[in-house]
């Protein structure tokens, strides 16, 4: 997908010359410009997967750099450059602390701004892609799982069948799953697993409070479906050394 730009320019002149330019360009498209701060900051908010904003050391009437600033903060992802009539090291010094990637001369050629232009884009997008996988690792919401119980409002009403269709279901669906037996006194997953495992959560809860990565990993028997499964206890007598919870849930 070709590099999408916003420019902010000082007048129409300027802004015919910019659009002229990009006019010759292959891999960069000026989506759009405006003629004020203002106008440029809430158009950066409007436009998605924008790439680079070119702003004009003349655009105001907000200050060049306090635009610049604005910008950043708002859409730390985007790339600004400066585009400047002067080249002089107070502008470039300015332009960098203000946020901007970089100063373009005003009178660049069309290589150089597509050069430019391009290593500025490469840049924003680097910079999205790791935003993005972070953000799934941690979702916005800042919550990373969800707890989903299920219980019967009396036995072999189907509650651990359900349970176990559920969790092989979402495990299908590359989601990461840990199905938990609470029902300590007669939890019966190794029969509908097919599985046997001597941990069970009365070794967490014997570890209490000082429960490790490690422990957690020994305890808990991993499906070849996918499914993390942590056993109720294997004799009802283990489950009376718990202490006192919440009803059986599966
Ligand atoms: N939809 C269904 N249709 C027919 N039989 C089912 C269905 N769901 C579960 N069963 C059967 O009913 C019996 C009880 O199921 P399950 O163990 O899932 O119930 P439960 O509510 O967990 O029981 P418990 O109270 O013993 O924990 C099992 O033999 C299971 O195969
Ligand atoms: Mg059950």
């Amino acid at each position: 997908m070709n590099f999408r730009v916003l420019a902010g320019m000082p007048s129409s002149e300027t802004e015919m010359v910019v659009a002229a330019r990009f006019e010759e360009l292959a891999g960069a498209d000026l989506v759009s410009s405006r003629l004020t701060s203002t106008d440029l900051i809430n158009a950066a908010g409007e436009y998605s997967d924008l790439d680079v904003v070119l702003v004009h050391r003349e655009l105001g009437p907000a200050p060049v750099f306090d635009t610049i600033r604005d910008l950043s903060h708002r859409h730390p992802q985007l790339a600004i450059l400066l585009v400047s009539p002067s080249m002089d090291p107070d502008t470039f010094t300015a332009a960098m602390e203000a946020g901007a990637r970089g100063v373009v001369p005003a009178d660049s050629g069309a290589t150089e701004l597509e050069t430019r232009v391009a290593k500025a884009a490469e840049w924003s997008r680097t910079l999205r892609r790791h935003l993005e996988s972070a953000s799934l690792e941690l979702p916005a919401s800042g919550v990373r799982g969800r707890i989903v119980t299920l219980s019967g409002a009396k036995g072999g009403v189907g509650t651990t069948t359900c349970t176990v269709h559920l969790a092989m279901a979402a495990a299908r669906r590359d989601r990461l799953v840990c199905l938990v037996d609470l029902d300590l006194q007669a939890g019966d997953l190794p029969s509908y697993l097919n599985l046997q495992h001597r941990r069970s959560i009365t070794d967490l809860v014997d570890a209490a409070d000082d429960i490790s990565p490690g422990m957690l990993a020994e305890t808990l028997y991993v499906d070849p479906r996918g499914p993390h499964v942590l056993l109720a206890p294997s004799t009802a007598s283990a489950a009376r050394t718990s202490p006192p919870g919440p009803p059986a849930a599966s």
